[in-house]
């Protein structure tokens, strides 16, 4: 089931030079994990050089919802993303992790193709959304988008009621029938944990919400398109303590219920609201795992260095 994220050996493919890999020394069993500042693979990355990710068996076990495919992005000639294959196992939380700059909205956004709207963008390799090329020709990128629902770091409501907010996309669909709209309208509110503050303002406009509550009604109309994804791009970094903790509250609810693919510069966060942690850096996979596994045993000292806050 996994053939198609094996990477090839280096250089078959033809579409790259044959690049040197760094051979991490085999750590002897029960061997202090060593405290010198990171090196090794991410020096060999920041000189350049190809580095093979270190993907638990963890996350290879779970059926994906996603898989990224030996995906290369480039803006221009600058290249951001670098061979990245990962599946992204269904009905779980994701979270990307790594240091700014290190191409995690890039990959956020090619998922749903939204990079196709940048002129000098261009890619190799493929993604599937349950089995479907994302990038194939044929692909239809309106009826793609639909699949999958987005939320970004600043909330972005549509100036028109809480209510019609929620429901923009059954109306898109041309939904009229008022009952089905009402039902979609409550259930994602509740989704959202929503529902309490604003069941008698649902007329109002959605502008006149706080920041917090604006983010949360993204995720509900996010919800009530029923998305096979949800991507979430750093949807607490514009809260407060408070507004973060309700969203991070919600995105456990999610959890086992939706597929997630969340970015996040905060470290804490990913180890409450994840299943699996995906470290990157300058545009490469570097280790991705179960989240306990990332937080309190990763195979990289690297990966221990970004997530205990000793570099990045
Ligand atoms: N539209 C664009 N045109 C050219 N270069 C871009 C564009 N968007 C991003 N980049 C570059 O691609 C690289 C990855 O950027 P990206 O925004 O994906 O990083 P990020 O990991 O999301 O960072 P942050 O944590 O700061 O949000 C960066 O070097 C960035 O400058
Ligand atoms: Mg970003």
């Amino acid at each position: 089931m996994y053939d198609s994220l094996v990477p090839p050996r280096r250089g078959v493919t033809g579409a790259e030079p044959a690049m040197p890999t760094v051979d991490e020394p085999p750590r002897e069993a029960g061997a202090p994990r060593a405290a010198e500042p990171p090196q090794d693979r991410l020096a060999a990355v920041a000189a350049g050089r190809e580095v093979e990710a270190e993907v638990h068996d963890s996350v290879l076990a779970e059926p994906p919802v996603l898989e990224v495919d030996r995906f290369n992005l480039w803006y221009g000639a600058k290249q951001a993303l670098h061979r990245i294959t990962m599946p992204v196992p269904l009905n779980k939380v994701t979270a990307l992790v790594g240091p700014s700059g290190c191409g995690k909205s890039t990959l956020l956004r090619s998922v749903n193709r939204l990079n196709d709207l940048v002129q000098s963008v261009r890619i190799t390799g493929d993604m599937r959304i349950n089995g479907d090329s994302i990038y194939d020709p044929r692909m239809d990128v309106i009826e793609l988008r639909k699949r999958m629902g987005m939320v970004f770091q600043k909330p972005n409501p549509f100036p028109m009621s809480i209510y019609e907010n929620v429901v923009y996309s059954l109306r898109i669909d041309g939904e009229t029938n008022r009952a089905v709209l009402d039902e979609v309208c409550e259930r994602s509110l509740r989704g959202a944990a929503l529902w309490d503050e604003v069941k008698d303002r649902l007329q109002e406009s959605a502008l006149g919400m706080s920041g917090g509550q604006q983010q949360r009604l993204c995720i509900a109309r996010a919800i009530a398109a029923e998305p096979e994804v949800l991507l979430l791009d750093e949807p607490c970094s514009a809260l407060d303590p408070i507004a973060t903790g309700k969203i991070e509250d919600l995105i456990q609810e999610l959890r086992g219920q939706y597929s997630v693919l969340m970015v996040t510069h905060n470290m804490q966060q990913a180890s409450r609201s994840s299943d699996y942690t995906a470290f990157m850096y300058l545009g490469r996979l570097i280790e991705y795992g179960a989240t306990t596994d990332i937080f309190t045993k990763p195979v990289l000292r690297e990966t221990e260095a970004y997530v205990t806050g000793r570099f990045g």
